[in-house]
């Protein structure tokens, strides 16, 4: 029974402590002093000035003054909600160590926090956009975040361009306008002069950009992972949330529509959902390839721009993840949790794509800024439902009173510090992949392939669906100030499909190319191709 929240969620009982019932309604300062009065400040007389000495009011106000955190750099408007995810059987333990994948008899609480990644954290839901769809799992074994997108490829390859990419995308440093993700030039100026964004940019311009709902999206881990099982054996991994209800889109007009009625339109959608009991399912499944196959495709498994067609490699389910309970307090839980790609645990490692490595670093240290120190870790929604013995120590916001004298390794003296021990599986051990070369800034060929995928992807594509994507191209670089960005990006739709460039170029004043720049040898059957799911979403 995957329905239904669970009374002995160990996540749940360990955030007990730290909800504060308010149902005594005596008011205290932060030392839990009762005060009789929080209306009126001390003053010398009826007209005189406030008095320093009033502790309770300087106290009141200076945390007033500090309760504003930075919001996230990308990603910054979100919702999350508490679930948990349990496996269908345990197939998947040929290939990986990790239990909470394996054991049907598992059920891993989990949260999950589903965002916008342009805008601010205050700007709306309904906005052309990719969607982040972020998954803590806390495993017996420590944390396992999935962090993931609604969309399968990213507009970069290499995570070295993430700030100029993000620096395009947002709003433009003078005047911080225009706060939607694509109708301005600084973006179309990057898509242009980096043709590797235009299968994402072909994403972003469909209606997988407009969902309908939180619980109606897929999402997608985006890289190409790796499984490690028992044996310390590696296949790699993509994997997919695939949501029960299907996938559902808004069409444009809604979105302008319910941006301006109600600019929490999917937030309160998720909310009400769970609240009335209609929890949001999302299935979890992994594309598999043998390391003997790395080299097997005509594009690299380490490119984030690209999929792994699943006429080639189907889609094979392995459980079912369930949302069953909002969060009680945004800011504390759905504000500060913080995801990282490199939280892994045993049986799930990486692999060299230049765009996870990037990430592995970029987490972590954002949030060292972000949630003050190094001790987010110990925030309720952040800690793992396993055991946190380390030496480590200090910092600001220790909440840990480690007991003791000694707090290193190797110790002599003893005192209980934890020291690295086992094998794997029992810990994590990273994977010895062997790897050799020069120190050199170059990839593979086949990453300079910017088009085939794109054209793919425009094959799959039913008219309707079609007929969107030029609109959104049309609406989107219609707006694009400069003539020479508008005519450039007609160009690069020129090697994705001559239809495509025509159809575009036609609605926003540039000459259409005479003729296709790389041949288009047609509309892949939609039945075979995963893009298929996408007729859903109109
Ligand atoms: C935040 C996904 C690429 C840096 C996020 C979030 C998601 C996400 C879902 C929001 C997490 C949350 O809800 O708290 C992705 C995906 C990527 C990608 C799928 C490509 C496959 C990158 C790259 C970098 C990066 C290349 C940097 C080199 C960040 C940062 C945050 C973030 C700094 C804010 C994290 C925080 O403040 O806690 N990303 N991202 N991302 N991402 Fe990415």
């Amino acid at each position: 029974d995957n329905a239904g929240p669970d009374r002995d969620d160990p996540k749940d009982q360990q955030l007990e402590p730290a909800r504060v019932d308010l149902t005594d309604t005596r008011l205290t300062t932060q030392q839990g002093v009762r005060v009789d009065h929080t209306d009126d400040s001390v003053t010398v007389g009826e007209r005189g000035p406030t008095l320093l000495e009033d502790f309770h009011a300087r106290e009141k106000i200076t945390h007033f003054d500090h309760e504003r955190i930075p919001e996230r750099v990308v990603h910054a408007r979100g919702a999350g909600a508490y679930g948990h995810f349990q496996p269908y059987d345990d197939w998947l333990a040929e290939y990986t160590a990790a239990r909470f994948l394996t054991d049907p008899a598992r059920r891993t609480p989990v949260f999950v926090r589903f965002s916008t990644v342009a805008g601010s954290r205050g700007s709306a839901d309904t906005v052309r956009d990719v969607r982040g769809f972020a998954t803590k799992f806390y495993t017996d074994e420590g944390n396992y975040d999935l962090v993931g997108n609604n969309m399968p490829v990213f507009f970069i390859q290499d995570g070295i361009k993430f700030p100029d990419f993000v620096h395009a995308v947002k709003p433009e440093p003078h005047n911080e306008i225009p706060q939607a993700q694509s109708a301005h030039d600084t973006l179309w100026d990057f898509v242009a002069m980096q043709p590797e964004t235009m299968h994402m940019m072909m994403w972003l311009m469909s209606d997988r950009a407009l969902p309908r709902s939180y619980r109606m999206m897929q999402g997608f881990g985006v890289h190409t992972f790796r499984l490690v099982n028992a044996r310390g054996q590696g296949t790699f991994v993509k994997f997919h949330w695939k949501p029960l209800l299907g996938v559902h889109s808004l069409v444009w007009d809604e979105t302008q529509k319910i941006a301006g009625k109600d600019p929490d339109y999917n937030r309160r959608d998720l909310w009400e959902a769970i609240e009335s009991g209609q929890y949001p399912e999302y299935e979890l499944g992994v594309q598999l390839v043998p390391e003997s196959d790395e080299f097997a495709f005509d594009f690299d498994l380490l490119d984030a721009t690209k999929i792994i067609p699943e006429e080639q490699v189907p889609v094979r389910p392995v459980g079912r993840m369930t949302l069953t309970r909002n969060p009680d307090n945004f800011f504390a839980e759905t504000e500060q949790v913080a995801f990282h790609t490199a939280n892994v645990v045993p049986g799930i490692d990486f692999t060299n794509d230049p765009l996870l490595q990037a990430r592995n670093f970029s987490y972590l240290d954002t949030q060292l800024i972000r949630l003050g120190g190094p001790n987010f870790a110990q925030i309720p929604v952040n800690r793992p439902v396993a055991p946190v013995t380390n030496n480590q120590r200090d910092g600001y916001h220790q909440h840990a009173i480690h007991q003791g004298r000694t707090s290193y390794v190797k110790n002599s003296l003893g005192g209980g510090c934890p020291a690295a021990t086992g094998e794997f599986p029992e810990v994590f051990s990273h994977y010895q992949e062997k790897v050799e070369g020069h120190k050199i800034r170059r990839r593979s060929e086949s990453f300079k392939d910017h088009y085939s995928q794109a054209t793919l992807f425009w094959n799959s594509m039913a008219d309707v669906e079609r007929d969107h994507i030029v609109a959104a191209f049309r609406f989107e670089l219609g707006k694009v100030g400069e003539r020479a960005v508008r005519q450039a990006v007609v160009e690069h739709l020129n090697q994705v499909d001559h239809e495509l460039a025509t159809r575009v170029a036609a609605g926003i004043g540039v000459p259409a190319p005479d003729q296709p720049a790389r041949p288009n040898h047609g509309r892949s059957s939609p039945a075979l191709s995963q893009l298929n799911t996408a007729m859903d979403s109109v």
